[in-house]
């Protein structure tokens, strides 16, 4: 046995200084060894209004994917992805200073909770109690109420493995903030490997019964040209059915099958081809903003969607182990938000894929259970793989 040893330490000696004489005469070498890390850096970002601290993360993997996430809302500030000619370019919409996200953020890139989309009247009953959130969105309560977690500090934490880094944001939501019972801890943790996926963690525990859903709201746009609209993507959705919603995007409680309607993306069809046809449940949204029903239910992490950018030949690719997905074409961007570079983010330029539970699930028995007891741990899984074809 001690000989072995021996054996295989005069084995390493020699080749460790070996491996430092080759990195010596070729530095090329021992700079592939360190690439293959994804790397992570802080920057200061900015100051908010009241006085606090946002910082930058950048993480960036051996291929040159590059994702930049403020502490303000764990928000996704750029995304770059590289299209057929492998050009990087940024993907996803936001802003260049703090001051536009505090002030008129559409949830550019944020995580959206405690209850992310609507709850209506801002009501639900639990444990037969009513409780009453703030509502945002004319009646109903949208994406947490007035200042949700998009538009909180998370303390972060950086996290380096062999081929991959994370950034951990956590924040702790006080009982009765925005309505919501019970004092909830969330953690949402981004990683990036060299494979050009970004996979997203949630994890929440409460002290008292609560509600919780999460999900993150990155606006795409893959053809790298936000003065372009998202029309001539292609999208396709692993769902047979989804929700139809009232005027207010409320869910109506039907589940309704696709086949033969405008909401049928089980084959790849471009978000363009039927949006400006005159059914109802467009003119709801002014295009679409609706809740599908994923295939293949409990069956953990699986495929979902995906979206094709004809001219980059960009593919965005998302997997998750929600139950639903909420499609959202951007119906509401109007031309008044300044983009990261000297344009305005126009009607339709970003959409978004949101993996969450059903909207106002705590009002509606059909749908799947959205209450966290005590004791309970809320996780949830979404991973985002970029690739071009
Ligand atoms: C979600 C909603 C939309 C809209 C956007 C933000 O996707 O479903 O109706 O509120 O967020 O503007």
């Amino acid at each position: 046995m001690l000989i072995k040893n021996k054996i295989a330490l005069s084995f390493f000696s020699i080749l460790i200084p070996l491996v430092n004489i080759s990195c010596k005469r070729n530095p090329s070498l021992k700079k592939n060894l360190s690439s293959s890390l994804v790397s992570i850096e802080k920057k200061y970002f900015g100051t908010t209004a009241d006085g606090n601290i946002v910082d930058e993360f950048v993480i960036k993997n051996k291929n040159g994917m590059e994702i930049n996430i403020i502490t303000y809302g764990a928000i996704i500030r750029s995304w770059t992805a590289k299209d057929i000619n492998n050009n990087y370019q940024d993907v996803v919409l936001g802003f260049n200073n703090l001051k536009d996200y505090e002030t008129s953020n559409p949830y550019f890139g944020a995580v959206v909770g405690r209850y992310a989309n609507r709850i209506a009247n801002g009501k639900f009953l639990l444990n037969g109690k009513y409780y009453d959130l703030i509502t945002n969105n004319g009646k109903n309560h949208l994406h947490g109420g007035l200042r949700g977690f998009d538009k909180v500090i998370w303390d972060a934490k950086e996290i380096k493995n062999d081929s991959s880094s994370s950034l951990e944001l956590s924040y702790l939501s006080e009982d009765l903030e925005e309505g919501y019972p019970g004092n909830l801890k969330v953690k949402v943790t981004y990683t990036l490997n060299n494979k050009d996926e970004l996979n997203i963690n949630y994890k929440a525990e409460t002290d008292k019964s609560t509600i919780v859903n999460l999900t993150q709201h990155s606006y795409f746009n893959l053809t790298g040209d936000f003065e372009k609209d998202i029309l001539d993507h292609e999208l396709l959705i692993n769902s047979d059915t989804f929700l139809p919603v009232d005027s207010t995007l409320i869910p109506i409680g039907i589940f309704k099958d696709v086949t033969n309607t405008i909401f049928d993306f089980r084959m790849s069809k471009k978000i363009g081809f039927d949006i400006d046809t005159s059914d109802e449940q467009i003119k709801h949204g002014l295009g679409y903003d609706h809740c599908w029903v994923l295939n293949n239910q409990n069956s953990g992490t699986r495929f979902a969607a995906s979206v094709y950018e004809p001219y980059s030949k960009r593919q965005l690719v998302i997997y998750t182990d929600q139950p639903g997905i909420q499609f959202y074409s951007g119906n509401f961007l109007n031309g008044t938000l300044n983009t990261k570079t000297t344009g305005k983010y126009n009607f339709r330029s970003g959409l978004c894929l949101e993996t969450q539970h059903f909207p106002d699930s705590p009002n509606q028995e059909e749908f799947p259970n959205v209450v966290l007891e005590p004791g309970e741990t809320y996780l949830s899984n979404t991973m985002y793989k970029f690739t071009t074809r």
